[in-house]
């Protein structure tokens, strides 16, 4: 079988067949995709029913795996966050509308997360829908002097501050306030294997702009991310059960679409390469 690529809509991601990822994948096959996520950001994979050790399996070979300091795990599999409205023994088994903001996973870390792998396992009827911008095109496509303006600019990304707008009543601990601290990632962020620039941004996550008033740097990125997720650089994708996502996080930004947890189910599970390239600041104390 030969691997097809297929464009999910024109200029963003690509469907790839051709593949089962239950099994063991050739190094070919490997440097294949390598290369279609450098080139595309975003792929889908369908029909691929994945046991938590397969997808761990599959996602190895591109880089060291991610354990969350904070999100829900897989028992015994510290790999796989999972994302769910679930009840089971009367426990949450994941955690549900937590990303409903335009974001890109891991932005809080030194070392920010490359590649993202969401697998689904169940699948709601209506709403919980992921959508994803392409913030390459979004960063080409901007006016010279805005891109030269940004070029030096950094963002001030917020762990805590995502969590206390997004769960209110969950604030984070102490603890885990120095574990996750505020930083600075550049805004044009150039990706570590190809060199192309995306915009690498957020939208609850964002306390402000090195350098800027916080009202003034709150202000670009809005206005950077409204140009970012304008329907030509935005693929939504409806979930089905053995459905897979791949993504970028250097060239993408994502968010879910809201989900009513007393109708609907949906279990997602995610594995998620660590970066290499340290690019955040420590700001703050
Ligand atoms: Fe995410």
């Amino acid at each position: 079988m030969s691997i097809v690529f297929t464009p999910l809509k024109p200029g963003v991601g690509m469907q790839v067949t051709g593949l089962d990822l239950r099994q063991p994948i050739t190094p070919e096959d490997q440097a294949v995709l390598s290369a279609a996520i450098d080139e595309h950001a975003i792929l889908l994979f369908r029909d691929q029913h994945l046991t938590p050790e397969q997808q761990v399996a599959f996602s190895r070979p591109f880089g060291d795996l991610n354990i969350h300091v904070h999100q829900r795990m897989v028992t015994g599999m510290p790999e796989i966050i999972v994302l769910s409205n679930l009840i089971e023994d009367g426990k949450p088994v994941g955690s549900a509308n937590c990303a409903l903001s335009w974001h890109t996973d891991g932005t809080h870390l030194e070392k920010p997360v490359s590649i993202s792998i969401l697998h689904c396992v169940v699948a709601p009827e209506e709403g919980g829908e992921t959508q994803f911008a392409d913030t390459r095109r979004a960063y080409d496509t901007l006016p010279a002097e805005t891109r030269a303006f940004i070029d030096d600019k950094k963002a001030i990304h917020s762990y805590a501050l995502l969590q206390q707008r997004s769960f209110p009543d969950r604030p984070l601990s102490e603890e885990k306030k120095r574990a996750i601290p505020d930083r600075a990632q550049p805004i044009a962020f150039p990706h570590p294997r190809t060199g192309r620039k995306a915009l690498y941004l957020g939208q609850h996550v964002i306390k402000g702009v090195v350098g800027m008033p916080d009202d003034e740097g709150v202000e670009l990125v809005a206005s950077l991310v409204r140009h970012a997720t304008q329907d030509e650089f935005v693929y939504c994708h409806k979930w089905q059960p053995g459905d897979l996502m791949m993504w970028d996080n250097y060239g993408t930004l994502h968010r879910a679409t809201y989900l009513d947890v007393d109708r609907q189910r949906r279990r997602l599970h995610r594995t998620t390469v660590n970066g290499e390239v340290v690019t955040g600041d420590v700001v703050g104390g």
